[in-house]
């Protein structure tokens, strides 16, 4: 009975558990790193609203539900750099995140570190975070001092703030293009020559916009929970000038889950290579 997704490309037909559905995805013998991204969005396309205190944005409880959870989480398994933002640090100072970057603590999750270490992987990912204003609460990387830490930012960062985050953290700090804004061209490359192969980026709208832009995106894993939110305030999966030419993703697969969100299901999709 825990076969209840339904595969509808390119086998349609066949079910699979939900458990495991989106491990072993990552290539592992990799040349150059791969970089793929997952976002839950509702039909309208929302993928964050305001928050009840209006203050910040977050992702709609809605939509938000345990089996994509579940399937971000072994994505997250598979990596060995999580690409974030100094905006979730900012909301972790203020006790706003929504979650701890994962692979989560909770027992729920036993099995996916416990998978890492089977594969020979470290135990958890290692961390980079997108920042133009340097803006990171030092406290907030010490949740994380078991993980190398990279602050990316962009040639024109101002170097007071460089120089302060490198003596209050043990982060280290990668200049990516010639402005203050991240110009991602080069940054596999870059975290290539660091060691890195399997890039899971689990920021927003503009860090996807800069990865596009600079070609960096590999994959894209997009939940679409099947109802609507409306709303005018919103986000979408990514924010930023257009992309010309557009950025081309070809489906590989696509499954039904029809027990969440209840009373409407989601569809998980998978583009790209
Ligand atoms: N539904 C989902 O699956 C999903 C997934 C992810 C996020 N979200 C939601 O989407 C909402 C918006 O996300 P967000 O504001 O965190 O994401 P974002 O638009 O990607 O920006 C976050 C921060 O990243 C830095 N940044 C972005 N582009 C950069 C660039 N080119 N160079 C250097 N730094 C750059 C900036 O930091 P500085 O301000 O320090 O310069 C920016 O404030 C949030 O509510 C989040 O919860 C939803």
């Amino acid at each position: 009975m825990d076969d209840d997704i339904l595969e509808l490309y390119p086998n349609c037909g066949q079910f699979h558990a939900l458990k495991g559905l989106y491990l072993q995805q990552i290539p592992t013998r990799n040349e150059q790193p791969f970089l793929y991204t997952n976002y839950i969005t509702s039909l309208d396309g929302r993928i964050a609203l305001p928050a009840a205190d209006r203050r910040s944005h977050e992702v709609p409880p809605a939509i938000a539900n345990a089996r994509d959870w579940r399937l971000f989480q072994e994505l997250a398994a598979q990596a060995d750099l999580l690409i974030s933002s100094a905006r979730y640090f900012r909301q972790a100072a203020e006790q706003e995140a929504q979650a701890e970057l994962p692979i989560g603590l909770s027992t729920e999750f036993d099995d996916l570190r416990a998978w890492r270490i089977e594969q020979g992987f470290s135990p958890q990912p290692d961390i980079a975070l997108f920042s133009t204003s340097l803006d990171i609460p030092p406290e907030t990387l010490q949740a994380y001092a078991d993980r190398k830490i990279y602050i990316i930012t962009g040639g024109k960062a101002d170097p007071k703030q460089v120089d302060k985050l490198t003596r209050e953290t043990a982060a280290r700090v990668i200049r990516c293009g010639e402005t203050r804004q991240v110009d991602a061209s080069q940054l596999k490359t870059r975290l290539g020559e660091l060691g890195y192969r399997r890039l899971y980026a689990i920021a927003g709208p503009s860090v996807l916009h800069a990865l596009v832009h600079g070609n960096a995106l590999d994959r894209l894993y997009l939940t679409t929970a099947h109802c609507l939110l409306g709303g005018q305030d919103f986000d979408t999966i990514v924010r930023g000038s257009k992309f010309s030419p557009a950025c081309n993703l070809p489906l590989r697969t696509l499954y039904l889950d029809r027990r969440m969100p209840e009373n409407a299901g989601q569809t998980l999709a998978i583009y790209g290579h």
